[in-house]
C-alpha cells in the first residue's frame, strides 16, 4: 500500500519530485540558421516546472522568450538537450504523437489572438476539440460552456472582428481552455491590449491558474509578471535569474 508522507513547507524549495513536475528542461540549445548567419537563440537551458506554478517569463527583446516558449512546449524542433512534458521527452515522439500529446496536455495564447477571421467565437474555440477528435455536440457544448466561463456567452455567434480586443482575447483563451489542459503557454497576451483589458485578461488567466492550471507566460509588463508565482529572466539565450514572487493580494 502507498505511503503518503506530509512534506515539510520548507522543501517546498527543492528541486520538484517527479510526480508533481509537469516540466523539465535539460541543457535545451537552439540554433536559428538563415544562409551563413547563425543565431544561438537558446544556449543549454534548464528547467523545472511544478504542477500549479505560474511562471512570468521576462528578458530584453531578442532575449529567446519565444524561442524558449515555442522549443519547450514542443512546437519548434531544438538542436540540443531535452524537454520531458509530464515525463514524456516530447522531441523524441514521433510527429503525431507529438502533435496528439500537445492537444491534450496544452493551451496556447498568442499575443496577435490569431483567431480565425471567418469563424465565430463559437466555432473558433471549438475547432481544436473537433481536432483532437471530440464529437461534434460535445464540441459545442463545451464550447459554449468555456465562452460562458470567459465571460462572453453573449457572443456566441460573434465573428473576431466584431470584438474588442479584450474579447479577442478572452476568446483566445477560451480556445486556449476548452480542452482541459494542464499546462497553458502565453507569449505577451497582454501586448496588444489597453491597461483595462490587460487586467481583464489577467483576471482571467489568474483564475484559471488558482483552479490548478500552470501557466508559463513571458511578458514584457512588470504588472503582468507580478500576477506570477515565480519569474524567470532570459538574457542572450539563457536564464539569468530564477526567483519565487510573493503572493500578490
Ligand atoms: N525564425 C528565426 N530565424 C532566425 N532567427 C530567429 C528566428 N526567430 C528568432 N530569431 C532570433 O533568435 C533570437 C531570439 O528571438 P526570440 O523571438 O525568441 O526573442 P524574444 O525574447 O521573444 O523577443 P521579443 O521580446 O522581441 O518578442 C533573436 O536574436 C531573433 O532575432
Ligand atoms: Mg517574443
Amino acid at each position: 500500500m502507498a505511503v503518503v508522507l506530509e512534506q515539510p513547507a520548507s522543501l517546498d524549495a527543492q528541486p520538484a519530485p517527479p510526480a508533481t513536475r509537469v516540466l523539465r528542461a535539460e541543457g535545451v540549445r537552439k540554433v536559428y540558421r538563415s544562409g551563413a548567419d547563425e543565431v544561438d537563440a537558446l544556449r543549454g537551458v534548464d528547467l523545472d516546472v511544478r504542477a500549479g506554478e505560474f511562471v512570468a517569463v521576462m528578458g530584453p527583446s531578442g532575449s529567446g522568450k519565444t524561442t524558449l516558449l515555442n522549443c519547450f512546449s514542443g512546437l519548434d524542433s531544438i538542436d540540443g538537450g531535452r524537454v520531458l512534458i509530464e515525463g514524456r521527452s516530447i522531441h523524441e515522439l514521433p510527429d503525431a504523437e507529438r502533435t496528439k500529446h500537445r492537444a491534450a496536455a496544452m493551451g496556447f495564447v498568442f499575443q496577435a489572438f490569431n483567431l480565425i477571421l471567418v469563424f465565430t467565437t463559437v466555432e473558433n474555440v471549438e475547432l481544436p476539440l473537433l481536432l483532437a477528435g471530440t464529437k461534434e455536440a460535445e464540441a459545442r457544448r463545451r464550447a459554449e460552456e468555456t465562452l460562458a466561463r470567459v465571460g462572453l456567452g453573449h457572443r456566441f455567434r460573434h465573428r473576431p472582428t466584431e470584438l474588442s480586443g479584450g474579447e479577442q482575447q478572452r476568446v483566445a483563451i477560451a480556445r486556449a481552455v476548452a480542452g482541459r489542459p494542464r499546462i497553458v503557454w502565453a507569449d505577451e497576451p497582454t501586448g496588444n491590449l489597453d491597461s483595462e483589458m490587460a487586467g481583464s485578461v489577467m483576471d482571467l488567466l489568474s483564475e484559471l491558474h488558482e483552479e490548478g492550471l500552470t501557466l508559463i507566460l513571458v511578458t514584457h509588463d512588470n504588472t503582468v509578471a507580478a500576477r506570477g508565482t515565480r519569474l524567470i529572466t532570459v538574457r542572450d539565450g539563457r536564464i539569468v535569474e530564477d526567483v519565487a514572487l510573493p503572493a500578490t493580494v
